[in-house]
């Protein structure tokens, strides 16, 4: 039965992230305290996107809008990642099919999806030479640019305050470190910053990042092209947050001995890093384990995502290079994922503390009476906090068949937990059950403002 919130001797007692320790008034009987209390060392999670939250960082995929009437691949998909990004849904030829005539409905279906499953999605991509609607392809000059700045304040208007990264650019260097050409690069070799300037201004508060392939190895003349173009973007204030590793190490390719350095060194750049669109020839478990670790050992790589859910929804199914066969199987590399995601590293780096502010006590609890006469107390604790998202150690103590019930305070949502059975039944309600990992388990809250902590009850079965 029944549900806790209340303090010791009906007192109700609230410790924020800060540590402070708020009093509230005495409201119900029942059992027992709530809140408080040192959070445990983590237990291994279960799900890759739960494992990698214990790090505060995220695993995505790329999802197709075509598959999602599939169950075997919405199953994998929504149990195990906590990023999505649309493989095709938010390029340009999908959002702009039309000179300024913009269609979202396939990029809105994958975002819907994806928030409903508490994942946040990243965008991709706003400026591009592939994928162009046909009068692009066929525009250049001055009315190129034109249209592409007009192509990006209102994709991102649509997305405005959803989305968590944008690919403002896609691909623009050669592999000697040159600028690719292309009918973008044609408009002038500012098209870049003009690209950066005009989504910083479109939409303040999305992450804004510059993804591209084989820039992996930091001795190689493209990667130290895209690192020369972001050191300068930096020097002169054009606003970049963070560079895409599309990570395809398919094709011929594999993860090089100096992922790492190549890692780390961007992120001395003062921007985040990601592995965007990762895949693997026959994955190998090796270089899985290699290019998690590497994320995993630089504060500042923010999170992995795999392109794409089992071996037959990739790009290169030929290659098998995806952590789910084409049954859906966990294959051996996600073993080796998972493992290399618990084990840890440096959290991604934090900026400004977030928690609740003494003027956010918690809701009163709603206390329920079960026949049976089980009883049980979940008590929440601070875990990492970030600018934009904090985490919540949750203990249950009592029955050990307990449901736990938590209530997000809107815009808040849910975006990932660990160690658990949980289900989102929206964005801000929690339910869950234990997973067979204990009693000890964690959600991660994007606050998105509001950083008051959820309301939390317990009942016993
Ligand atoms: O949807 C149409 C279908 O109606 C048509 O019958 C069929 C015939 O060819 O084409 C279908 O569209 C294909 C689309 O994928 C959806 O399956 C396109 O031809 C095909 O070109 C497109 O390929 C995508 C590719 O980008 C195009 O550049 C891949 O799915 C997608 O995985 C891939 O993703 C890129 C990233 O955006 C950037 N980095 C590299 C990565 C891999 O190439």
């Amino acid at each position: 039965m029944a549900g806790n919130s209340s303090g010791p001797h009906g007192r109700r007692w609230w410790r924020s992230p800060a540590g402070r320790v708020l009093a509230g008034v005495a409201t119900v009987a029942a059992t027992a305290a709530v809140l408080v209390t040192a959070p445990g060392a983590n237990a291994a999670a279960g799900t890759l996107g739960a494992a990698a939250a214990q790090s505060g960082r995220y695993f995505g995929t790329a999802i197709a809008g075509g598959r999602l009437g599939n169950s075997a691949y919405t199953t994998i998909a929504a149990r195990e990642f906590n990023m999505v990004t649309a493989e095709n849904e938010m390029k340009p030829d999908a959002t702009e099919p039309n000179q300024n005539q913009f269609n979202f409905s396939a990029g809105d279906q994958i975002y819907n999806w994806a928030i409903s499953h508490g994942s946040r999605v990243r965008g991709h991509t706003l400026a591009w030479h592939g994928q162009q609607p046909g009068w692009m392809q066929r525009m250049n000059g001055s009315a190129l640019r034109s249209a592409m700045i007009n192509h990006i304040q209102k994709v991102m208007a649509h997305y405005q305050g959803k989305l968590a990264y944008w690919d403002v650019v896609n691909e623009a260097f050669n592999e000697d470190g040159s600028r690719r050409s292309s009918n973008l690069q044609g408009t002038g070799n500012d098209w870049i910053e003009v690209a950066f300037r005009t989504a910083r201004a479109a939409a303040p508060s999305v992450k804004l990042c510059y993804n591209d392939y084989n820039i992996d190895n930091w001795n190689y003349g493209k990667t130290q092209g895209v690192y020369r173009m972001i050191q300068d973007f930096k020097s002169r204030g054009v606003p970049i947050d963070c560079v895409g590793l599309q990570a395809h190490f398919t094709g011929g390719s594999s993860v090089p001995s100096n992922f790492q350095t190549t890692i780390s060194s961007f992120a001395a750049l003062g921007v985040d890093v990601a592995l965007t669109e990762v895949d693997v020839t026959n994955s190998s478990t090796s270089q899985y384990t290699a290019l998690t670790q590497a994320c995993m050992n630089v504060a500042r790589c923010a999170g992995i995502t795999v392109w794409g859910v089992r071996d037959s929804d990739s790009w290169r199914s030929n290659e098998n290079p995806l952590l789910f066969d084409g049954n859906g199987n966990k294959k051996a590399a996600y073993n080796s994922v998972l493992n290399a995601l618990n084990v840890g590293g440096p959290t991604t780096t934090p900026t400004t503390p977030t928690g609740p502010t003494t003027s956010t006590t918690p809701t009163t609890p709603t206390t329920t009476t079960t026949p049976g006469g089980g009883s049980c107390t979940a008590t929440l604790s601070a875990g990492q906090s970030w600018s934009d998202r904090y985490n919540l150690n949750v203990s249950v103590s009592g029955s050990s068949t307990w449901t736990v019930t938590m209530n997000v305070p809107s815009p808040a949502r849910i975006s990932a937990t660990w160690n658990v059975n949980a289900t989102w039944p929206s964005s801000q309600v929690l339910v869950a059950k234990p997973n067979g990992s204990g009693d000890n388990w964690g959600v991660t809250i994007q606050h998105n403002g509001n950083r008051s902590w959820p309301s939390v009850s317990c009942s016993a079965s």
